[in-house]
């Protein structure tokens, strides 16, 4: 039987369309349940659309509404794994403890570096020669849960922030999709 997972995403959704790929290439043994947005305009919602997946926008800006509401719609789908996928909300103490080492996120950088907002940009301004991804636990901090898996990405001479980015993405794509896969053959 295959892990159910629901994803949460607040953009592009690129790395929800990593997981929608893998699964159907047989890549990946997970069932998507949902994919939740709190932004209408995430275009991560008309992927999943296109891929068959119930979708939810919760909106409030409220985080206790906006908790109670995410709560309800994870509980309704009996996923057993929360996937943040470029959600840009916090989630608050009460909520991460009752999910406790079911919620992982992915960051664009080497945490503990770059932690928080725009993280390759903040690595590509500090001048380091890498960076990489990470697949982690999702704590109480932003950030800062227990790290599952990273993946380096080099710094090259002839790089822009925009090319960059571009390998950042690919990276994070497959490093995303093999922690899933590790999750779902119960090897994490
Ligand atoms: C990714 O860079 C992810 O690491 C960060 O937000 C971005 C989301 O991209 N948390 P996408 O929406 O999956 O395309």
């Amino acid at each position: 039987m295959s892990v159910t997972m629901a994803v949460l995403a607040s953009g592009n959704g690129s790395n929800l369309q990593a997981m929608i790929d893998a699964i159907r290439e047989h890549r990946l043994d997970a069932e998507l349940r949902i994919v939740i947005s709190d932004q209408p305009k995430a275009y991560a919602l008309e992927r999943a659309k296109a891929g068959k997946i119930p979708t939810a926008l919760i909106a409030s800006k409220e985080r206790a509404v906006f908790e109670q509401e995410l709560a309800s719609q994870l509980r309704q789908s009996g996923a057993e794994w929360i996937v943040l996928a470029g959600f840009m909300r916090i989630l608050s103490a009460p909520f991460v403890a009752a999910h406790r080492n079911r919620i992982v996120n992915i960051h664009p950088s080497l945490l503990p570096l770059f932690p928080g907002k725009d993280a390759i940009g903040q690595a590509w301004r500090a001048g380091v020669t890498e960076t990489g991804c990470t697949v982690h636990y999702v704590d109480e901090g932003v950030d800062t849960g227990p790290i599952i898996r990273q993946t380096k990405v080099a710094i090259q001479p002839g790089d822009t922030l925009e090319t960059l980015t571009e390998r950042m993405h690919h990276a994070e794509h497959q490093l995303y999709v093999e922690v899933l896969r590790m999750i779902s053959e119960g090897t994490i």
